[in-house]
């Protein structure tokens, strides 16, 4: 193919620049050849939030937000969603291809040897608050196991990449779950090894005084397809926090504590959480008209609505909605779920969401289907971390194995002030806006 070039002429100079455009992209390293004369540092790209600056090469997922697609090393979304089960995807996440049956076998052997977690790090856990929100013990839970685990710290060493990742694939679960019952004063229940990974993990929520636990296998299975839908999502806010952490040599388990700290925001993960404070607030489908206004006056967002890259229906969304229908059999239809549907009709059809391409995303329906599950709002962004742990991690190792990675470092526009004389603290003055 036909070798792509940029030509830039720089009017301060009349220079000209010629620079490759590969996969679609200049590199912004280029542009500091472009000065303005012998004392110019060279030009930079200014990009507040990464609007538009791609960070990494991946090979992970792929997502074309205006026609809403997401795939998985090349696999739909649904087809994945369809046929599945979610460490069958977090295999293809993490080592590129789908698994055979035994490949499987020794992997969900593997992720099952790790579910237990250390006496002392369940002693850590009891020293919460009983209402203590389950994403913070989560977060400090992951975090703690980095004093647990100090050989995590060799991430040049490929074996030892292979086992924290399973450890932390393993341990979540068991973290959230023994979150979850803390904060009901519930004895906490160990792994068992005989259940798939969603119904163990059922079964340390939900188990009471019963010999055996039998997770409702519709529930099961609608648990595992949500896990399958939010185990990637390219360079999405956590991710590029999992990177840029990763990117120091930290450990595994504080990269990922801080990833889940990223997803915690309302803005981000926490959103499922805020749509159902959102539908609480809206009460009714009479009131849906009355809020939607308010959202357009300025007062607050509409949660669970609006993607930085799918300006088209989030897949996702359209498969929680499949999967909702199934858990509502089940467990009997959420009254929370007319609210929605009233609110995503009535958004769709108004100019202010159009015009913005505003659509439901992932977070919009999960929340429901959580709650109708048995889940309290608190819970929820901690199941989006669970499978959110492989592709964090899957992110991780590609990042340490890419050699064209560095320590993450941006640079800055400098908008202080310039060298000042130092003033002695009995002549300083109150200055107004020291917000700089
Ligand atoms: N409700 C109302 N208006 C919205 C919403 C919303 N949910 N989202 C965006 N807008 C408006 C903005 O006010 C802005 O309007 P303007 O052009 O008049 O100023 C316009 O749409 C563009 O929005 P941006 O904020 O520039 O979009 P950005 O890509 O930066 O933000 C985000 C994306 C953070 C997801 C945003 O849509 C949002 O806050 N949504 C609600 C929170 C949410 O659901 N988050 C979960 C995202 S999915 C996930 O992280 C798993």
């Amino acid at each position: 193919m036909e070798k792509q070039i940029l030509s830039v002429v720089d009017s301060r100079t009349n220079d000209r620049y010629e620079f490759p455009i590969e996969n679609g992209a200049i590199r912004a390293s280029d542009l500091r050849q472009i000065r303005s004369g012998a004392d110019d540092f060279g030009l930079m790209s200014f990009d507040p939030a990464f609007l538009n600056t791609a960070s990494c090469r991946s090979a992970i997922t792929f997502i074309d937000g205006d026609k809403g697609i997401l795939r998985y090393r090349g696999y739909p979304i649904e087809r994945l969603a369809e046929k599945c089960t979610f460490l069958e995807v977090a295999y293809l996440i993490l080592y590129g291809e789908l698994p055979t049956e035994l490949q499987l076998k020794n992997f969900v052997a593997g992720v099952t040897h790790h579910t237990m977690l250390h006496e002392k790090t369940k002693n850590f856990l009891e020293g919460f608050n009983h209402d203590a929100h389950p994403m913070g013990m989560f977060i400090s839970t992951v975090a703690a196991l980095s004093t647990v685990y100090p050989d995590a710290r060799r991430v040049l060493d490929p074996e030892s990449r292979e086992l924290q990742i399973r450890r932390l694939i393993g341990k979540v679960p068991t973290i959230a779950a023994y979150a979850y019952r803390h904060s009901l004063g519930y004895p906490y229940i160990y792994p068992d090894d005989e259940l798939s990974y969603t119904e163990n993990f059922m079964n340390m929520l939900w188990r009471m005084v019963e010999p055996k636990y039998r997770a409702n296998p519709v529930l099961a299975r609608a648990l595992d397809i949500l896990f399958i839908l939010h185990a990637d999502h390219e360079q999405n806010c956590s991710t590029n926090v999992m990177r840029a952490v990763g990117s120091s040599q930290a450990d595994p388990f504080v990269c990922t504590a801080a990833a889940a700290s990223a997803l915690s925001g309302p803005l981000h993960g926490g959103a499922n959480e805020e749509v159902l404070k959102m539908l609480d607030e809206i009460g009714s489908k009479d009131n849906v008209r009355g809020y939607i206004e308010k959202v357009k006056a300025g007062h607050g967002k509409l949660m669970g609505f609006g993607h930085r890259i799918y300006k088209n229906y989030d897949p996702r969304a359209r498969i929680i909605k499949w999967a909702a229908d199934q858990v509502f059999v089940a467990t009997g239809r959420n009254p929370k779920l007319d609210i929605a549907l009233e609110l995503e009709k009535i958004a769709l059809e108004d100019e202010y969401f159009i015009k913005r391409k505003l659509y439901p995303n992932v977070d919009f329906y999960s929340g429901i289907i959580y709650q109708a599950l048995g889940f309290k709002p608190e819970m929820f962004t901690v199941l989006f971390a669970i499978p959110r742990t492989v592709g964090w991690l899957a992110q991780w190792q590609e990042l340490i194995q890419d050699p064209e990675q560095k320590i993450a470092r941006p640079r800055q526009l400098y908008t202080g002030y310039d060298a000042r004389e130092f003033v002695p603290i009995e002549k300083r003055a109150i200055r107004a806006a020291a917000s700089r």
